[in-house]
């Protein structure tokens, strides 16, 4: 099969909870699980030629969990960050965060922001991490910057439009890349949880049923197959040939 790569893959990692749950183990024991996944993903996604990779790592609406369970996830991506760097920079992997930041601990604000200055030159992988991440903020937020840049008199409001709100929002950085093209659900769950739902207007979804800790390269290799099988018409008419351009003023096909 004619294998098409996505440029960038978006993927919600769900389901740590259910699957340490149904093990008989506590929900913090997935997250351990979840997090050694991300590895292999990575290195699959840049090994395959993906150019951008999204990873929902905790949501906006994460904040209500019990502070343990946030805690557990903040030590994992410290040490997810700590253990990973070198090897990243090694694949050439540049690195990003979306999402409220500055809501993070000081000290993960830091390790953060010292392994995106590193990876800063990497022309490879282009992987993003969204934490603290919501769309519903990302747009408010890009609403009240374009505002506030028309209270400056740096733009007007006639100068909004589709591409101008696209560099307000958090994803800029990633310029032609930010369009989603393949959205990842693990977990069963058919939902976007305020998820790039900017960004994936005209993804490809697919759904998996395995949990995020048996998430495996070969699951991410039959997701793209999945992909390649789709037919993305955005908007327009499948298989749109020369005929169209011959109707009469009645709109009947001519021979
Ligand atoms: C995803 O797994 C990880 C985060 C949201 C941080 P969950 O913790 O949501 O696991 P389930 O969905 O409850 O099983
Ligand atoms: C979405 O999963 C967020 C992440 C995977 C980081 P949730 O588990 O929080 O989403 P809901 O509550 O099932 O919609
Ligand atoms: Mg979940």
């Amino acid at each position: 099969m004619n294998l098409m790569i996505p440029k960038h893959i978006a993927i919600v990692m769900d389901g740590n909870g259910r699957w340490a749950q149904k093990r008989g183990h506590s929900r913090l024991f997935g997250h351990i699980r979840g997090s050694s996944r991300v590895r292999s993903i990575v290195r699959t996604a840049s090994e395959m030629g993906v150019q951008a990779l999204t990873l929902y790592a905790f949501s906006t609406e994460n904040w209500s969990r019990p502070e343990n369970e946030r805690r557990v996830l903040w030590r994992l991506l410290k040490k997810y960050l700590k253990k990973e760097a070198d090897d990243l920079h090694r694949q050439n992997v540049r690195l990003r965060v979306i999402g409220e930041v500055e809501r993070l601990d000081a000290d993960l604000q830091e390790i953060l922001s010292s392994v995106v200055e590193r990876l800063k030159g990497n022309s490879g992988l282009q992987l993003t991490f969204a934490i603290s991440y919501g769309s519903r903020r990302e747009l408010a937020d890009a609403a009240r910057r374009f505002a506030l840049d028309c209270v400056h008199g740096i733009l007007s409001p006639s100068d909004m439009n589709e591409a101008v709100l696209e560099k307000y929002l958090w994803t800029a950085g990633l310029g032609d890349l930010s369009e989603v093209d393949l959205f990842i659900r693990t977990s069963g769950e058919h939902r976007m949880s305020n998820f790039l739902l900017w960004q994936s207007a005209y993804a490809e979804c697919v759904f998996v049923d395995t949990c995020w800790p048996d998430f495996e390269p070969k699951d991410l290799i039959q997701a793209i197959e999945e992909y390649s099988r789709r037919e993305r018409r955005f908007g327009g008419i499948a298989g749109a040939g020369p005929e169209f351009t011959s109707l009469n003023s009645e709109g009947m096909l001519l021979k």
